[in-house]
């Protein structure tokens, strides 16, 4: 790589690295960070986009602004918008600015920018250099990515169990599988997340609080998938006060009577089946880009099934729950052939004490 490259490469990993600030606040929006260099290469300004209604990243790098932008050159992660949306376009900005070259990391997947931010761009005479740091611009936006093309959100399917496979016991009891430090730090991971899914059941037997017990400001939506309805009318799901609570429910097969168990803080929304892709539209629809499904086995193996799941999180601990009968992570997914079965990639292990994390990515 020419020294030219690397500094074009050291200033896109600044915006990057700018971009990565606003990673637990910006849903429905991406991460975006901007660097302006004046025209002898010297940084002039930057900035970031905190949250949605909140400046964009260029739009606060110009803000911040006290030289002159002309002749210059802007590094971003993403394409900059040409749509009015709740802040006005970033393409404009950059234009009036008399900035003479902008590298852009990846194309703004949004079907209102998609390219067309590039192209005004060119026709006001501005180089425009697409793909520097193309493979970590993606990693930061994967999910909000992937909810614009898929219109679903990006789910990541949670799991704690035991050095035998097993995810509770027969009786449903699963408190506590993983040490102290693991389960504290899921409560930090859950931050990274728009809203975390559990089934009915998992309600029912565990009663779980789903929050980050502060380290968010905004808690994640908490949402219950369930086909009966038949949920208790105590549960610590319903405490809205600190977090908000959504149940879905599938009208076909649900006992509506059951409505009324219901505090009226909780939303509520029904779908016409049990195909957990519906909860999964609902709250990219919603603007939830990234998804935290902690559910036990059988919600687990139709979510993998309908592909609502993109990475997984695993935590084993070393204990041994033991029998033939106490649960699995997963229902069947009828494989005859080896070749059938579920291949993960790009796995990454740590040790958490004595537990073992891993993560891993679905090839969907
Ligand atoms: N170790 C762990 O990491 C972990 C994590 C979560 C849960 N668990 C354990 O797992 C057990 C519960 O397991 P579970 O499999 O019944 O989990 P679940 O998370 O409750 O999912 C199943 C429930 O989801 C609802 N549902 C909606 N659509 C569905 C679909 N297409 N397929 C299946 N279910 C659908 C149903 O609720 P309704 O019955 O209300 O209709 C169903 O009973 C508990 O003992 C819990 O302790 C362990
Ligand atoms: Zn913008």
């Amino acid at each position: 790589m020419s020294k030219k490259n690397v500094s074009h490469t050291k200033w896109m990993k600044r915006a990057i690295f700018l971009a990565s600030l606003g990673r637990n606040t910006t849903s429905p929006n991406p991460n975006v960070g901007a660097v302006i260099l004046d025209k002898n290469g010297n940084l002039i300004s930057e900035g970031f986009h905190y949250k949605a209604g909140m400046p964009h990243a260029e739009a606060m790098a110009f803000e911040k602004l006290n030289k002159n932008a002309k002749g210059g050159t802007m590094y971003v992660n993403l394409e900059p918008c040409c749509h009015h949306g709740r802040t006005p376009p970033c393409v404009e900005k950059v234009i009036s600015s008399g900035i003479k070259k902008i590298y852009i990391s990846v194309k703004d997947p949004d079907k209102r920018v998609s390219g067309k931010g590039i192209k005004l761009l060119k026709e006001a005479g501005i180089q425009v250099d697409l793909g520097l740091c193309k493979k970590e611009s993606l990693e930061l936006n994967k999910a909000f990515i992937h909810r614009n093309i898929t219109n679903k959100a990006f789910g990541v399917l949670k799991w704690a169990m035991s050095i035998d496979g097993r995810v509770a016991l027969k009786n449903g009891k699963s408190k506590w599988i993983t040490n102290e430090e693991s389960r504290s730090l899921v409560h930090s991971l859950r931050a990274e997340f728009d809203a975390i899914i559990i089934g009915g059941n998992t309600l029912r037997k565990d009663n779980p609080l789903l929050t980050t017990r502060g380290s968010k400001k905004t808690e994640p939506l908490r949402v219950v998938f369930t086909k009966s309805l038949d949920l208790p009318s105590k549960s610590n799901l319903w405490d809205c006060s600190r977090a908000k609570t959504l149940v879905i429910y599938d009208s076909s097969t649900a006992n509506e009577s059951y409505l009324t168990r219901l505090p009226k803080s909780v939303e509520v929304e029904k779908v016409s089946s049990d195909n957990p892709e519906l909860i999964s539209k609902i709250l990219a629809d919603r603007g939830c880009n990234k998804v935290l499904w902690e559910c036990g086995p059988r919600l687990a193996t139709a979510a993998i099934q309908s592909r609502c799941i993109q990475e997984i999180i695993t935590f084993i601990a070393p204990k041994i729950l033991g029998g033939e009968n106490s649960m699995n992570p997963f229902g069947d997914f009828e494989f005859e052939q080896m070749n059938e079965i579920i291949k993960l990639s790009d796995s990454q292990v740590s040790l958490i004490g004595n537990d073992i994390c891993v993560k891993s990515s679905f090839k969907n």
